[in-house]
């Protein structure tokens, strides 16, 4: 028997109910992992209320997690008993074994930790395709980065400065402030000081104004992001944390911006690149850049707090549940 987190209906935190569960053999093509680290992501909470979702009660939501592979189905030849694993973009990760299909996951390199696979698969996967094929950033691009203190934010930040960028975030409060700087942003403003941030990036761009903005929170950020960006350059809609952005058409055609929202699964959908790109994302956590990255850990079974404190945006960078070895 294993440790699950079921839900019998949609809603808040409280409806998460910690039960034990025998997950079976693995099918053809299939294997189980015996998962030592589950990622929290934004959108867990849209899947938590019911915004996404089917009625197959009970549900298991969350899309990420970190493990060893424990048996191998038939025809499975990729991955071996005891090989480390990673994976996103999976339903069903909120348990501590599950059974899933082996084309899903990806080799996890060593030297780096459970905890810090779980914190960077879906996140880091997701800004390294954006600072890649979402908006090539190179040296001597000037980015604009809202929630720079976030799991995504973080990330984008860490990868845009390793990329060769003048990075400017802005975070929700002064409380985060320190934490985007940590991550390397050269620029950070708290967007409730007060500041005059648009006037702060003509100055801190000569007036030309931004090469790209990765705003993963859209509603409350996209005016500033269509207003800070130069002429024919790129406003990355990713996310919606605040609620789904309404931009300015008149500003978009008349600067000439070149709109996008990307996805991880359109920037990449093919599981060989993810490899490749969470392969690089190992490098940069086995070299420094991204080993100190922020994670907050909590056990699996205090996953209402989890999602209790990413809702209210007292989080900073990754959130973790582990599963303790049994
Ligand atoms: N397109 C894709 O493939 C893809 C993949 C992964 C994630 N995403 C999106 O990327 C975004 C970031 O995901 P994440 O998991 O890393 O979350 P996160 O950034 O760690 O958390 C969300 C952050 O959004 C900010 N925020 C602004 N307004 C908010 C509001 N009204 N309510 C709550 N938070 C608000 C908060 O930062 P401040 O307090 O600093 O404002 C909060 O910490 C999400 O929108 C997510 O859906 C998209």
């Amino acid at each position: 028997m294993s440790l699950v987190i079921h839900q019998y209906a949609y809603g808040d935190p409280g409806t998460f109910t910690a039960e034990q569960e025998n997950v079976g053999e693995p099918g053809p093509g299939e294997v189980r992992l015996r998962q030592r680290a589950v990622g929290v992501n934004y959108i867990d909470l849209a899947f938590r209320a019911g915004a996404i979702g089917g009625n197959d009660f009970p549900v298991t939501i969350g899309l990420e997690a970190a493990g060893d592979v424990e048996a191998v189905g038939p025809g499975v030849t990729a991955f071996k008993v005891e090989d480390r694993v990673t994976y996103t973009s999976v339903p069903g990760a909120n348990a501590e074994k599950r059974l899933i299909p082996a084309s899903s996951i990806l080799h996890l390199a060593e030297g780096v930790t459970y905890e810090q696979a779980a914190a960077i698969t879906a996140k880091g996967l997701t800004a390294g395709a954006l600072v890649t094929k979402g908006y090539p950033v190179g040296a001597g691009d000037v980015v604009l980065i809202h929630a720079a203190a976030g799991g995504v934010g973080s990330l984008l930040v860490r990868l845009a400065k390793a990329r060769g960028a003048v990075v400017i975030g802005t975070v929700g409060s002064a409380a985060k402030v320190a934490a985007a700087a940590a991550n390397g942003a050269d620029h950070v403003y708290a967007l409730d000081s007060g500041e005059d941030i648009v006037a702060e990036i003509e100055r801190i761009t000569s007036g030309k104004g931004v090469n790209a903005v990765f705003d993963g929170v859209g509603r409350d950020t996209v005016d500033l992001s269509l207003h800070v960006v130069a002429e024919s350059g790129a406003v990355l809609l990713f996310g919606a944390s605040s609620g789904q952005p309404a931009p300015d058409r008149e500003l978009i055609s008349a600067k000439r911006v070149a709109l996008s929202r990307p996805s991880l699964d359109a920037l990449v959908p093919d599981q060989k690149e993810r490899q490749s790109l969470a392969d690089e994302l190992f490098e940069l956590v086995a070299g420094g850049e991204l080993a100190d990255l922020a994670i907050t850990v909590y056990p699996l079974e205090d996953i209402a707090r989890a999602h209790r404190d990413l809702e209210s945006r007292r989080s900073t960078g990754s959130l973790v549940l582990t599963v303790q070895p049994g």
